[in-house]
């Protein structure tokens, strides 16, 4: 060391990344007595588009397959998708959406027009996955439907149609050609967007414009019988403030339920989004900062409602979020396909906390996307699937689901690297119907375990069990030659006494604890 002198120290230390975390009394006081707002299930909602190997290689084969499969759909993945009882699924787009023309898919596959799927791959679209075969699928995984309607390139007379097909249950020309198709009975489903995106793929119109188109189109968005649609308007681009002011000043809420915004969690910039499994700590901190940014995002436009509609009556539907990478080497940049590491499970950990806290004005949330594509929960091959880590996550988070939102107070530690900073914990608290107190812990430090001193405050705690979810490293991720690295196990690194719960969270670990 004496040879490299005090300058060559210095430059050292510019080149080091310090870690550090400062000491600090990790403290959560849950006030399990008080809570008012319910975390709505369809939080935990899932987004399939016309998409690379999403559709078509994930969910659906055909009939014919020799994948094994159920009336078409591949029986792995839909196995894996029923036991995570997703509340809702969002279809066909995404961008593919405001390019759709459903009367392409219906009737005889055989005779059904082939399109180009211009937005992703420019792939050949057969449309043997059409209206019948989603939302026979949504029926099969016990999942509502949210079909979103082709503002960009479709009509309003084309939207209007669609809805009478699926929900009109008297005689009709649209009722009569889906009973001509095998569907007797409507579908009645309730979920309805008018368009994606439209200030961008939905077809690059001006908020003051899409107002204009959105009213237009929902009112011939019609009820039928008791059905009443819950339509979703078109949001905004992340940060962009004045869509959603505009939305909500020139649309009565009358007319609107919902409204979405999209948020993506990048790393690098849109042109290089960095590698979703090759990645330092310095660049893991960026990553779960800016999906943390989410909470900005629905604080803002939260506010800019609160003008409009201070009862809270339109949900913020999040219906596209999650983190978006460089596609994996040697895959078609068109199909998104991502790998999906433990930092994939912590963004999926910090996002669901956030949404859980802003129950009261969101309804509704879809991670992109379901299956190959994106944050995916599910990765296939020709024979076999993949349980990524953000899949598990969805399933640890179960509890929380139509659960009472319990107020806590936490005070936690910070992770530095470099200049950047974040703390170190990341927790959601509610209380499901029968009184156990849920709480998740994420602990998104890399190296260092934290004591957490947790109050349960009104609360004569009986029992405890805890799931928990790490790896041995930060990138570590399932692949098709080792498919548990990342996977729940139980967890006991706890003291309970009354209302006090003393808890050993890992380094770099996300807990779920039930507490009776
Ligand atoms: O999820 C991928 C794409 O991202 C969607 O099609 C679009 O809505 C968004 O830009």
């Amino acid at each position: 060391m004496k040879h490299i002198g005090i300058l060559g120290l210095m430059v050292i230390s510019t080149f080091l990344i310090s870690i550090s975390s400062k000491a600090q009394n990790n403290r959560l006081i849950v006030n399990t007595d008080q809570g008012k707002t319910t975390i709505s299930k369809h939080i935990y909602g899932h987004f399939a588009e016309h998409l690379g190997r999403n559709i078509y290689g994930g969910i659906w084969v055909g009939p014919d397959s020799e994948i094994p499969n159920e009336d078409g759909y591949r029986l792995d993945v839909m196995k894996a998708i029923q036991n995570l009882e997703i509340p809702n699924l969002r279809w066909p787009g995404g961008c593919f959406a405001d390019e759709y023309h459903w009367t392409d898919g219906i009737g005889d596959p055989k005779d059904r027009p082939m399109m180009v799927n211009t937005h992703w791959g420019g792939v050949v679209e057969d449309n043997s996955f059409g209206t019948h075969e989603f939302l026979n699928f949504a029926k099969k995984i016990g999942a509502e439907p949210y079909i979103t309607g082709n503002v960009g390139s479709g009509s309003v007379e084309e939207m209007s149609k669609w809805i009478e097909y699926i929900n009109f249950d008297g005689v009709s020309p649209m009722s009569n050609l889906r009973k001509k198709n095998g569907q007797e009975e409507p579908w009645n489903i309730k979920y309805w967007g008018v368009g994606n995106e439209n200030w961008g793929c939905g077809g690059n119109m001006t908020a003051e414009y899409y107002a204009n188109e959105y009213k237009r189109y929902a009112t011939y968005a019609r009820n039928y019988g008791a059905n009443k649609l819950y339509k979703i308007a078109g949001g905004a681009n992340s940060f962009d403030y004045n869509w959603t002011e505009v939305l909500m000043k020139n649309i009565p809420i009358s007319m609107m339920d919902g409204l979405s915004i999209h948020y993506y969690t990048i790393t690098g910039t849109w042109q290089n989004k960095t590698s979703a499994t090759d990645f330092d700590k310095a660049t893991y901190l960026v990553t779960l900062r800016n999906a943390a940014k989410i909470e900005e995002l629905i604080v803002r436009h939260g506010h800019i409602m609160d003008q409009y509609d201070p009862e809270k009556k339109v949900g913020i539907i999040f219906d596209e979020w999650g983190t978006w990478f460089d596609v994996e080497p040697g895959t078609n940049p068109g199909f998104l396909f991502q790998q999906n590491t433990l930092r994939d499970a912590f963004v999926a950990a910090i996002s669901l906390n956030i949404f859980n806290k802003h129950a009261e004005r969101v309804h509704m949330a879809n991670l992109a996307q379901t299956v190959n594509v994106l944050q995916a929960i599910i990765l296939t091959n020709d024979n076999e699937i993949i349980l990524t880590p953000t899949y598990h996550v969805f399933d640890m988070y179960k509890p929380h689901k139509d659960a009472l939102l319990l107020s806590h107070h936490l005070s936690s530690e910070e992770l530095s690297i470099g200049d950047d900073k974040m703390e170190s914990l990341n927790v959601s608290t509610s209380k499901s119907e029968d009184g156990t107190v849920n709480i998740s812990i994420a602990n998104i430090n890399p190296d260092k375990k934290i004591d957490l001193d947790v109050l349960l405050r009104g609360m004569d705690a009986k029992s405890v069990t805890a799931t928990i979810l790490t790896a041995p490293e930060i990138n570590s991720y399932n692949s098709f030659e080792k498919k548990e690295v990342v996977k729940p196990t139980e967890f006991k690194d706890f003291k309970l006494s009354k209302e006090s719960l003393k808890i050993s969270v890992p380094a770099k670990s996300i807990l779920m604890v039930r507490v009776k």
